[in-house]
């Protein structure tokens, strides 16, 4: 269908009747995962092939992350691994997400193979994008924002992830702590309709969808424009009353990620312990808990304000998990400092934590501070609060071993032949003894042993 325009140095000939064939790699956090679903779906509808190989695509496309310098230099050494693989034949190359909203056109300078730079709202126009790079454009860039009025659902026939489906509700974050990156790259907090968001978890359940995902920067911040949806739903925060009316679809599983602790009212807690199907699991970063560095990352809260939502959580009638992001070696981090950050993590007892090593990040307040702590002192710190994370999880983990859980099956497991790997409705990671048959189901697992990052157990329902 499409053709790609012919250099004199290079011919490359695709078949008029042959289609164009997509390979989408992702990186990042699940926003990225559900652009690219949004972007696969919108792929196919124009008439593209989607290939699970860069190998033989005709057009190869990078989803990329830039929250920490590892992670933003991703792209560029798969690139580079692309070229290796792909001497004498020209793919059209394109980078997509924060890297590419963030960089713009200066990474056609940097990477040569790029022939397509879109930004993080340019989803929907990528058909068009590829096509212009198939005639022969060398340089198509889009950094603009989303057309007024554009669709967000993807079709549940469509979806790429099968048993769980990530639901964006807002997009963007107004919040502009000092050290990251996400304010530039996703733009301004933009909440969906409810109505919307209602009728395509609907869809989902109908479809036989077992779990959905309520994904965003920070989904507390739900602040929709109009009340389309939430008519009847009782609520402290808009939120919490989008979590009433989602509940109220009668989906199976919900689950949401990722709540700001300022944002964080208890009512969230309230509607979790009315609702069976609002999932019993909250993550909530903290990222320190020294408050002269909360408030030199300018998160809006003290370690007390942190620990008072903590509290409510851990009153609530459900016993709930709670998992964390913590960043070491914030400029200006003293041991203190990082005394009071191991603290915080040993009071409240995480059941999961993810803890990264500041990485500083260009255009960002903090990036204008000295990046003081050594990169073997981050290091320490970072071994040091992971090691005490892991005897405390340790601890909690061991405390489900007899009891049952109800565990989606999700995929076999990448360990073991036998057995088969899900999620529980506390978020931990179970794997158990059983097959394919099972997939996309809810099953019953009694626990047996606990290991470090996830539990072990043995399915009693019947099959
Ligand atoms: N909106 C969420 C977090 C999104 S980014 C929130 O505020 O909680 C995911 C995590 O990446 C953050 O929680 C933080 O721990 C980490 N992170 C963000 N920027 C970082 C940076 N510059 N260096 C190291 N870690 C960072
Ligand atoms: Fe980044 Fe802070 Fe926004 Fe989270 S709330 S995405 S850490 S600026
Ligand atoms: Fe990364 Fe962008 Fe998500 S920077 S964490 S992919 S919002």
């Amino acid at each position: 269908m499409h053709v790609r325009n012919v250099s004199m140095k290079s011919v490359r000939l695709v078949s008029q009747t042959m289609s164009t064939s997509v390979y989408l790699e992702t990186f990042g956090c699940q926003m990225n995962v559900a652009d690219s679903e949004r972007a696969d779906v919108r792929l196919r509808a124009a008439g593209f092939d989607l290939s699970t190989s860069p190998e033989d695509a005709d057009v190869i496309l990078f989803n990329t992350c830039s929250v920490r310098e590892r992670a933003a230099h991703k792209v560029f050494t798969r690139i580079g691994e692309v070229r290796r693989q792909r001497i004498g034949s020209e793919p059209v190359v394109g980078v997509m997400g924060c890297v590419a909203q963030l960089e713009g056109d200066s990474i056609f300078d940097a990477s040569p193979l790029v022939n397509i730079v879109a930004g993080t709202r340019a989803t929907d126009r990528l058909p068009q994008l590829i096509s212009r790079a198939l005639q022969g454009e060398r340089r198509v860039l889009d950094l603009d924002e989303r057309a007024e009025g554009e669709v967000w659902d993807v079709p549940a026939s469509d979806r790429t992830s099968k048993h769980v489906a990530f639901v964006p509700i807002i997009e963007g974050c107004n919040k502009f702590c000092t050290y990251c990156i996400v304010p530039y790259s996703r733009g301004r907090e933009k909440s969906r309709l409810a109505s919307d968001i209602v009728a395509e978890i609907h869809a989902l359940r109908s479809y036989g969808y077992k779990e959905i995902h309520l994904i965003g920067q920070n989904v507390n911040s739900y602040r929709p424009k109009t009340d389309d949806g939430l008519e009847g739903f009782k609520g402290a925060t808009p939120f919490c009353r989008l979590l009433r009316a989602v509940a109220a679809t009668g989906m199976e599983r919900i689950k949401f990620t990722t709540s700001f602790p300022r944002d964080f009212h208890p009512d969230i807690v309230a509607a979790i312990d009315e609702n069976e199907n609002l999932c019993e699991w909250i993550h909530l970063p903290v990222q320190s808990g020294s408050d002269r560095i909360l408030r030199a990352m300018r998160r809006g809260h003290t370690a007390g304000d942190y620990l008072k939502r903590i509290d409510a959580v851990k009153n609530a009638r459900r016993k709930m998990s709670i998992t964390s992001d913590i960043i070491v070696g914030f400029p200006g981090e003293t041991r203190e400092d990082f005394g009071k950050t191991v603290k915080l993590v040993e009071q409240v007892g995480y059941d999961g934590l993810y803890i990264f090593k500041y990485s500083e990040r260009r255009g960002t307040p903090a990036a204008k501070l000295d990046d003081d702590v050594s990169r073997e002192e981050k290091a320490a710190r970072f071994a040091q609060l992971e090691e005490a994370q892991r005897k405390l999880q340790q601890k909690i983990y061991d405390r489900y071993v007899g009891r049952v859980l109800d565990v989606l099956v999700e995929r076999p497991s990448s360990k073991s032949e036998r057995d088969m790997t899900g999620h529980s409705t506390c978020h931990k990671v179970v794997n158990f003894p059983g097959d394919v048959s099972m997939l996309g189901k809810v099953k019953s697992v009694r626990v047996t042993a606990a290991k470090q990052n996830s539990l072990y157990g043995e399915i009693i329902s019947a099959p």
